[in-house]
Order: structure tokens, then C-alpha cells, then sequence
């Protein structure tokens, strides 16, 4: 999705208009298990590559681990009950492997399947459609130990835990993902080592990359032979918005080869069956695809799914090396030596002109739109925002209030680009916000805040800030304009 002359956002008014978003378009809010649940050695859970990581001295902002989080797993009823207030027609949340199968293998334990089914069924009694993510980066460190996803077993180990969770929670769960973000899994973690597990080899960032296509096709296969015929499966990617910063060819050819390593490394193998020959060639001096791809793979990668979920935050500028002298350079995933783009050395990244989140992410809702346009002409899938949202520096008044007027901006902005999306054509079901409420921002710690909740974390009362109540009229009154 190179987009090189973005257009303008269409002004709120029209975005608004009766039947702006369609009837049943989901209103939600998205979370995932490590960053909220806490509990981290109740019930049976084991650690998973977060625990292992997050207490490893250097490797998270001040030494922050999700052993509490925000204790999401006790306080699971209360937090269902400000999702209600909100008003909230959905939630996105995912499971604990380790939390269900703690050593990646075998049976599940029934206690981490019961905390599932209480929260579930506490969504439900409040009208509000569970959306289970499988897998949100939480692999049993069991696994890990055997070699992780660059092993191809891991695939399989993951086919066996979905069938697990689509048996025990199929009954009340109709939307299911796989996958949240791949991209950070395989890249993040394997190849610039921010993230879990911390290791730092292109070669297996790839082997990483092509077991979790494998996984999620497995997983794919698993979940349709588990679930009634009414579940939907779907798949959240963040397929990253590049824009070459002019038309010189060698900036154009950067953002080829961003594509390709970020977005069609997983939209080929899911939706056309292949991988792409421009990626094969960037990268076959780092793995031996012929062996890693084996007979089968990419029609198992492929089987049908019937969402496709975009995660977007902002959009990435790239130009060749040699055209980057002199402009702002960016990264936006965090301090390494270790690049997470194997195969696009010659690549830099700079900073979008305009306003920034407290992540340093620049703001520009017409990624979004162009992102969702540009999906619904190439793959002509349903789509769901599985996430969208901004960290800033909240503060808290005396009166323990939070206002935070410009996540309340952001969310205006990036909802109107999902208006212009469907206006355009694109069939988009829902929106999720992130995040319901402040919680573990991975390597970042507690340090950056992403909630429409603020969450105290000395005493984790939970305090819905300015852009809840704004969030909450839109989603009364299907208007932006408030
Ligand atoms: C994407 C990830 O899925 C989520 O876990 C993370 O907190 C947000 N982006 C913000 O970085």
C-alpha cells in the first residue's frame, strides 16, 4: 500500500451522516492477556516468553513485569461493567496459552479455561460480543525452550492449543483471530530482540515468519472443524502504511521492499497462496526458502478466513539511504542495533511531518483510510480496525479526573477515516479502540499510557478519562461531531 499523494480527510460533517457506519458496525475496545490479566502464577499458569523477558534486568522501562498488570483476572466483573457503561457493543481480548495449555502441550488445564468462560459469560449478560484472540505474543516459554517459532513444530503446538480453546469456549465465542501482529512476533522478537524472546538473528526472524503463517493456517484448519458453522475467523495484521518520501526510484524501491518484509510476507501466503518473488529475493541470502517451505504449507497458509483485522497507529515514511541525508530519521520500534526489517538494509525511516503521540508516532488518520481502501480493492475481504489508539502523557487533576483531550482527538480522527473507508466502499464491521484502559505496554512498562480508563497503578482503581465519555457519545449516537 505505497501511498505517495495522500489525500486529505473528508470533514467530519459528512462523515457523519445517517448510516456513516452501518447497523451492527461493532463499537468496541481491545486488550490482550499479558498486558492486563496479572495472576501470572495462579491457577496453573506457567511463564510465558513475557514472564521470562519482562525479568530480564534491561530489557523492559523500569524493570516492569506483568506478574499484577492491572489485575484484570480478579477484577474481570468490574471491568465488564465499565465496558457497559461505555456502552460498548464489543471486546477484543485474547487467551493465556500458558494460562490453558502451561507447557505448550497436551491437555488443557480446566482453570485457565473457567477464567474464560466467567469473563465471557459476564460480556455476554452485558450484550457485548466477545471477539478471543489466540495468540497476542504469550508463547509458553516451554516452547520457546524447544526452539521457539523458528521451530516448525511450534505451528502444530499452536494448531493443537486452538482446537483446545474452540472446543472449551466455541459455545459462546463466535469471532475468533489467530494471530495479533505477526510482524512483532517474528521481527521484534526474533530479529531486532525489543520483544520476547529478546533473540536477534535475521535467518530465524524469517523461520519465525513463515511458522506463524504455518500456525495460523493450522489454526485456521483447527478452529473450522472446532467451531459451529456460524463462527467467524479472522486474523489481525498491522500492515504498515509505507509511503515513500518521493518518487525517486530509489525510495520507491525502499518502500517495495518495506511491503513486502512487513505486509505481503503475510498477506501473499493467506491470500494468494505464495510467497512473493521480490521478498524470496531480498532475503535468500538469510534463509533457504526451499527448505523452509515444504509441499502443502502455503495451501494450509491459505484456507479461507472470513475478517481480515488491520491494526493501525501511523503511517511509516521510507526513502533509500542515500536520500536520507539530511531529513528527521525514525524509528518507532524501540533502541536495537538489530534491525527488524531483514533483507531491507538500504532502507531509512523517517518522521511524517505533523503532530506526534507520546510514542512518538506521527498522527495521520489517512493511513487508515488509504490502508482499509487499499485492502478492500486488493483481497475484497470484510474488515474489522482490530486496533487503533495513542499514548500521551495523562495527567491526573486534583480532583482525580483525566482529561485527555487529544486521544479524544485521535480516536475522532481515526473513527472519520474508517467513515471515509466505508463511504468509499470498503465493508468495515467494527472498531476497536486501544486500549480500554492503561496497562503493560511491553517494553515500554507502565510508562506509556494507551487506556480511555486511566488506571492508578498503586492502587489500580480504574478511572474512565475524557476520551471515554467522548468514545461513549459517539458510540450513542453513531456521530463524530460532538
Ligand atoms: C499493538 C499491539 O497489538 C498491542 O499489544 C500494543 O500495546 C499496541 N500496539 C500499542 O503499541
Amino acid at each position: 500500500m505505497t501511498v505517495t499523494d495522500p489525500h486529505t480527510t473528508a470533514d467530519l460533517a459528512a462523515q457523519t451522516r445517517p448510516g456513516a457506519f452501518p447497523s451492527g458496525f461493532a463499537w468496541g475496545a481491545a486488550t490482550a492477556a499479558y498486558q492486563i490479566e496479572g495472576a501470572a502464577a495462579e491457577d496453573g499458569r506457567t511463564p510465558s516468553i513475557w514472564d521470562t523477558f519482562s525479568h530480564t534486568p534491561g530489557k523492559v522501562a523500569g524493570g516492569d513485569t506483568g506478574d499484577t498488570a492491572v489485575d484484570h483476572y480478579h477484577r474481570f466483573r468490574d471491568d465488564v461493567r465499565l465496558m457497559a457503561e461505555l456502552g460498548l457493543t464489543s471486546y477484543r481480548f485474547s487467551l493465556s496459552w500458558p494460562r490453558i495449555q502451561p507447557t505448550g502441550r497436551g491437555p488443557a488445564v480446566e482453570r485457565g479455561l473457567d477464567f474464560y468462560r466467567a469473563l465471557t459469560d459476564e460480556l455476554l449478560a452485558h450484550g457485548i460480543t466477545p471477539v478471543a484472540t489466540l495468540y497476542h505474543w504469550d508463547l509458553p516459554q516451554h516452547l520457546e525452550d524447544a526452539g521457539g517459532w523458528p521451530q516448525r513444530d511450534t505451528a502444530h503446538r499452536f494448531a493443537d492449543y486452538a482446537q483446545i480453546a474452540a472446543e472449551a469456549l466455541g459455545d459462546r465465542i463466535g469471532i475468533w483471530t489467530t494471530l495479533n501482529e505477526p510482524w512483532c512476533s517474528a521481527f521484534l522478537g526474533y530479529a531486532s530482540g525489543v520483544h520476547a524472546p529478546g533473540r536477534t538473528d535475521p535467518g530465524d526472524s524469517l523461520r519465525a515468519a513463515h511458522h506463524l503463517n504455518l500456525g495460523h493456517g493450522l489454526a485456521v484448519g483447527a478452529l473450522r472443524a472446532a467451531l459451529p458453522a456460524s463462527a467467524q475467523i479472522a486474523v489481525s495484521l498491522n500492515l504498515h502504511a509505507v509511503r515513500a518520501h518521493s518518487e525517486h526510484p530509489g525510495d520507491l524501491d525502499a518502500a517495495r521492499r518495506i511491503e513486502a518484509v512487513g505486509n505481503r510476507i503475510w498477506t501473499s501466503p493467506m491470500f494468494k497462496g505464495r510467497y512473493d518473488e521480490d521478498l524470496l529475493a531480498d532475503t535468500a541470502h538469510l534463509v533457504d526458502w526451499d527448505t523452509l517451505v515444504r509441499p502443502g504449507d502455503l495451501a494450509e497458509i491459505s484456507r479461507p478466513i472470513d475478517l481480515l483485522g488491520l491494526n493501525y497507529y501511523n503511517p511509516t515514511v521510507v526513502s533509500s539511504l542515500d536520500n536520507a541525508k539530511d531529513l528527521p530519521r525514525h524509528d518507532g520500534h524501540g533502541d536495537s542495533t538489530h534491525s527488524p526489517w531483514p533483507g531491507a538494509d538500504e532502507v531509512a525511516f523517517h518522521l511524517a511531518p505533523g503532530e506526534v503521540t507520546a510514542m512518538n508516532w506521527p498522527i495521520d488518520p489517512t493511513g487508515l483510510s488509504d490502508s482499509l481502501l487499499h485492502l478492500h480493492r486488493e483481497f475484497g475481504l470484510p474488515l474489522l480496525v482490530t486496533e487503533n489508539g495513542a499514548a500521551f502523557d495523562d495527567t491526573v487533576e486534583a480532583d482525580g479526573s483525566v482529561h485527555d483531550p487529544q486521544r479524544a482527538a485521535y480516536i475522532q480522527g481515526h473513527l472519520g477515516a474508517v467513515a471515509d473507508a466505508i463511504a468509499g466502499g470498503a465493508d468495515v464491521r467494527g472498531y476497536y479502540c486501544w486500549s480500554l484502559m492503561d496497562n503493560f505496554e511491553w517494553a515500554y512498562g507502565y510508562e506509556k499510557r494507551f487506556g480511555m480508563i486511566h488506571v492508578d497503578y498503586d492502587t489500580l482503581v480504574r478511572t474512565p478519562k475524557t476520551s471515554a465519555r467522548w468514545y461513549a457519545e459517539a458510540i450513542r449516537t453513531g456521530r463524530l461531531d460532538h
